[in-house]
């Protein structure tokens, strides 16, 4: 018998003890990379939960406020601000999007001089305020979304988001053109430092459920589920994904978002080394649901699956992440129960 040589390179020497292992940690998600989506509804009632996202509530203006001064103590840097518009509000053509006195710009108005230090985010787009639920305001004969026409009305709403606070508008809408629009609305109106973070590789993915139900945009009155496969992305589909992405990079965008997160790591990935902007990526409502879900039933360990979701999207390449763990997670770091961090 021959003697088998010892092994001279030995890996495991760098994983021998907790203080080696962090020594050479390579990722480390912080609570400055979080961004908090928030849901604000109308009224002053007590917070209602969100069924399919256990934690999450749809928020009074109030418990907003005091939300967001919790997370900018607990070092969570941005908010994202979606409003659930009342059914009553709602219209084909989402005119309630438009209305000055709308409750996404007197949310932003109130987080903004409560907690100025607080990056605001605001999302673009109409599903919010459309009968339909769609993005857009709908062709003639209702088959599609059209284009043109809902891209002067999110270039408007982007001005009058900035004008209330925003930091930062965000296109969700997968339209095309829209972010060269908005930044030119934005200059006319003098909103020069208004940045746009552009929903740039959007895809047309099933993982949005839970926030359909928690924005009420799930189906119009007794119509399908929506079919948003004419604007979003295909998710067989790379190469078109990392080209719409870098349109809106040259369009004007200061930061760019792949949504969702957790499955499209390499999209993350081909991002991070095709463009130099910042990265966002979403990890969505479904991706949120679905750890809660198995942990419920206890199949998986809540808090080790949700680091070890996060660490993963930053490897891959993300610079910010939009989660609704932000709040959890910045707390676990603050009172350092975030194993190897
Ligand atoms: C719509 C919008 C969606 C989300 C953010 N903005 C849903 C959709 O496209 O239908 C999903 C976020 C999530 O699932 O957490 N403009």
């Amino acid at each position: 018998m021959q003697n088998v040589p010892l092994p001279v390179v030995r890996p495991r020497r760098l994983r021998r003890n907790a203080a080696i292992r962090d020594l050479v940690q390579e990722t480390r998600v912080v609570a400055a990379d979080l961004i908090a989506p928030l849901f604000v509804k109308e009224g002053d009632g007590p917070p209602e939960p969100v069924g399919s996202m256990p934690g999450v509530q749809r928020l009074s203006v109030a418990d907003l406020v005091a939300e967001c001064r919790a997370l900018h103590g607990l070092g969570v840097r941005g908010v994202a601000l979606f409003p659930v518009t009342p059914a009553s509000a709602k219209d084909p053509a989402g005119t309630e999007a438009l209305s000055p006195g709308c409750l996404v710009l007197r949310a932003v108005r109130a987080v903004k001089s409560a907690v100025p230090g607080l990056v605001l985010f605001t999302d673009i787009a109409l599903d919010p305020y459309t009968s339909h639920g769609h993005d857009g305001i709908l062709t003639a004969d209702g088959s599609d979304v059209d284009n043109d026409a809902t891209v002067g009305v999110l270039a408007k709403m982007a001005v009058l988001h900035a004008r209330a606070g925003a930091d930062f508008v965000a296109p969700s809408d997968m339209m095309d053109g829209r972010v060269a629009a908005i930044r030119a609305a934005l200059d006319a109106a003098g909103r020069t430092q208004t940045g746009i973070l552009a929903y740039a590789a959007k895809f047309a993915s099933a993982y949005y459920g839970p926030f359909r139900e928690a924005v009420g945009s799930a189906r119009a009155a007794g119509t399908t589920a929506l079919d948003k496969r004419t604007y979003q992305l295909n998710p067989a589909n790379r190469r078109e994904a990392l080209a719409d992405a870098l349109l809106d990079e040259s369009e004007g965008a200061d930061m760019l978002m792949v949504k969702p997160a957790g499955p499209y790591l390499d999209i993350i990935r081909d991002l991070r080394e095709a463009s130099s902007l910042p990265l966002a990526a979403y990890q969505v409502s479904g991706e949120y649901a679905q750890l809660h879900a198995a942990a419920e039933k206890g199949w998986l360990d809540l808090v080790k699956t949700r680091d070890e979701s996060l660490l993963a999207i930053k490897r891959a390449g993300a610079d910010l992440i939009l989660t609704y763990f932000a709040k959890d997670v910045a707390k676990a770091l603050a009172e350092g129960t975030v194993a190897g961090r």
